[in-house]
């Protein structure tokens, strides 16, 4: 039986149906909508609408209902109710009659699937924060296991300066951080509880809003009743969250396929995260990192697509909002897969250290060291430049390296050029020349690196 036929003479056509019912999709709020519910008896029976044994024998047959909701046996597609809060509902007024019949009262879906989805957001925004840390730590053992790696660091994609390997693996440690922060932040914002506003202008009863709010562990209720039915900033923020995330895991992505290509073969993927080819055999694809990239489409289509949504409608609740659920579980659950898939991918990679090391040796990123050389020499920066780059030029025409040039050749650009130039040339001179906060020298990347380390002890 439907929830709202009495003012009905004729039942609804079966494509209303199919554009009207959640239960396809928000039977994820199973085990949330009953602890709104096992919360929402005791409130009523503090206010004096159940007995107590009423409000014991509601409970007992909610708790059964939820141990049923976590292991996955309750029987949605058995059921022709048009969402999960009718299909809780039904099953309460199925095994205890009347007292099941009492269970809405003072309460609207309104409030009700407003609480459902911040219980669920909630709950997932914890296991992503758990996630996300697993990506942090598989990123610091990387960066720990392959500290004295040095490849190349690109601008435009072109090699632009060297660059420690664990420096590469702090910079995303660096976006996953954030990441995780915002997680924590929005989680202010989502936990307040909306039970008790009722359809949209507060409810009759006397219902303690604090308390209730407090049971479901939510921090406050909600302050005005027209915005908790109407409010899914919470849905925003997350789909936010998710899809900024989703790019930084796509630019990670993206750096490590190219370095997994032929041409540049600085790493290599472990063959659980990586596909072969129908059709021809020596292909070992990048499958993993390229659906990560990929995924991102969807997760960013749904932040879009909630937006807009959101942007025409009046107050307070109306039916459109309905539309809030599919984007978010897909993309939650997404961000979920991606972010465990890529530790996988983390935990496979081996580095080619000889070829990463020619690789930032060539292509002259050592152009800027010369000019900083002669800048010590007295040269100003801007005209050092411009000797450097004939350098390169010369270089260049004569298919060699800077520090392949001769002394005497060196000269006929600047004669303040030395000996002592062969030395800063190095790679690993120019590396630990950036011995400053937040720079590739050895010496910030070990505190860095140390700071990650100790801060994943901690937790
Ligand atoms: N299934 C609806 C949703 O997900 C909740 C029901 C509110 N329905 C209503 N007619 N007021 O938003």
């Amino acid at each position: 039986m439907s929830l709202w036929g009495g003012r009905f003479q004729d039942g609804s056509s079966a494509m209303f149906r199919r554009v009207n019912d959640s239960l396809p999709f928000d039977r994820a709020l199973a085990s949330q909508d009953i602890r709104g519910s096992i919360a929402w008896s005791k409130a009523i029976f503090k206010a004096g609408v159940l007995s107590q044994d009423e409000q014991q024998q509601l409970e007992s047959a909610l708790q059964a209902l939820l141990v049923k909701a976590e292991a996955g046996t309750l029987d949605f597609d058995a059921s022709s109710e048009e969402d999960i809060h009718s299909f809780v509902e039904a099953t309460l007024i199925e095994q205890l009659g009347d007292i099941g019949r009492k269970l809405h009262t003072g309460r609207s879906r309104n409030d009700q699937v407003a609480t459902d989805f911040r219980l669920w957001c909630r709950d997932h925004v914890d296991l992503l924060i758990t996630d996300l840390e697993n990506v942090k730590a598989s990123l610091v053992n990387t960066a720990n296991t392959n500290k004295t790696v040095i490849l190349p660091g690109y601008t435009h994609l072109q090699r632009a300066q060297p660059v420690r390997y664990p420096h590469w693996c702090l910079a995303y440690v660096e976006m996953f951080k954030r990441d995780i922060s915002r997680l924590q932040d929005l989680k202010v914002r989502l936990n307040k509880c909306p039970l008790g506003s009722g359809a949209l202008a507060g409810t009759t009863y006397p219902i303690d809003r604090h308390e209730i709010a407090s049971d479901l562990g939510f921090d406050s209720p909600c302050l005005n009743s027209l915005d908790a039915v109407s409010d899914r900033d919470f849905v925003l923020e997350i789909l936010f969250a998710a899809s900024t995330s989703m790019m930084h895991m796509s630019r990670m992505a993206e750096d490590l396929i190219f370095f997994n290509s032929g041409e540049a073969g600085f790493i290599t993927l472990g063959d659980q995260v990586t596909s072969g080819s129908s059709l021809m055999p020596q292909k070992k694809n990048p499958d993993a990192l390229e659906l990560i990239r990929g995924k991102c489409g969807r997760v960013f289509g749904s932040l879009q697509g909630m937006l807009v949504t959101m942007k025409g409608l009046p107050l307070a609740y109306n039916k459109d909002m309905q539309e809030d659920k599919e984007g978010v579980l897909d993309a939650v659950t997404n961000w979920h897969i991606c972010l465990c898939i890529a530790v996988e991918v983390l935990d496979s990679i081996q580095l080619d250290a000889q070829r990463c090391a020619k690789a930032a040796r060539e292509g002259y990123a050592n152009a800027t060291e010369l000019a900083d050389y002669l800048v010590d020499k007295g040269i100003p920066f801007r005209t050092a430049h411009d000797i450097s780059g004939q350098v390169v030029l010369a270089a260049l025409e004569q298919k060699v390296a800077i520090e392949d040039l001769e002394l005497a050749e060196l000269k006929k650009y600047s004669d303040l050029i030395e000996d002592d130039v062969y030395e800063i040339l190095q790679l690993d001179y120019l590396v630990n020349k950036r011995n400053i906060l937040g720079g590739t020298g050895i010496e910030p990347v070990q505190a860095a690196l140390d700071a990650e380390l100790a801060a994943i002890a901690k937790s």
